[in-house]
């Protein structure tokens, strides 16, 4: 037996109606955002990552987006949004064209770590070690040219200027034994962590 035909409780009806109520207001303020976007001549998202290409470069782009990169990496909006590690858009501003270049011909040795995908081998991007040299060269040519501006996700510095919420979060959660560990990155002068770059 079946009870679908029961009318609704009181309870049910407010319930759907409150429910209702946010479906409709989500529409709206949907159709009111799309409006809003399309009048204003002002990006939604800043762009703060930035890329200008020497001939080499542009074909190891071309040669990221064909040698399968773009399965596992993303870069100028080609690509996988898998993960960070993924995301090599600003690289260019962590890493120097030459660790780039050792890393892609010989990842274990210059990885510091293990690696789960480029290590020699079965792995899944074992094949990139095996490429020829000079494709290699373009292509960590292309990434050293993936630049990012301070202060955006990808950069190794944080944004300029005093940030209440950093040193909150940082009074918060860094134990005060790390103080004495670490240094503060934001203490450092900018070129003085482009010259840590590995
Ligand atoms: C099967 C997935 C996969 C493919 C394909 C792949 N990568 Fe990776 N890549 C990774 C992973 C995962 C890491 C992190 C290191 C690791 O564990 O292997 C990484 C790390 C890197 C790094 C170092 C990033 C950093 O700063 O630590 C570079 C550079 C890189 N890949 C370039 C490439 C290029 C260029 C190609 C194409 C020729 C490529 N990868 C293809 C998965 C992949």
């Amino acid at each position: 037996m079946s009870n679908n035909s029961q009318p609704l409780k009181p309870g049910e009806k407010i319930l759907f109606t409150v429910a209702g109520v946010f479906v409709v207001f989500a529409v709206i303020a949907f159709i009111i955002m799309q409006f809003v976007i399309a009048k204003s001549d002002k990006p939604i998202f800043e762009q703060k990552t930035h890329a200008n290409f020497s001939d080499e470069g542009q074909r190891g782009s071309a040669l990221f987006r064909v040698t399968g990169c773009t399965t596992c990496h993303r870069a100028l909006r080609n690509g996988t949004n898998m993960g960070q590690t993924a995301d090599l858009d600003g690289i260019g501003s962590r890493r120097t064209m030459a660790w780039m270049y050792a890393f892609l011909q010989e990842p274990e040795k210059n990885y510091g770590a293990e690696t789960i995908d480029h290590r020699a081998g079965e792995r899944a991007a074992a094949h990139v070690a095996l490429m020829p040299k000079e494709d290699l060269h373009a292509i960590a040519v292309f990434l050293s040219e993936l630049i990012s501006d301070q202060g955006s996700s990808s950069a190794p510095m944080p944004p300029k200027g005093e940030s209440p919420f950093i040193d909150s979060m940082v009074k918060t959660w860094a134990p005060q034994s790390w103080k004495d560990k670490y240094p503060d990155i934001r203490d450092k002068k900018p070129q003085a962590v482009g010259e840590q770059k590995p």
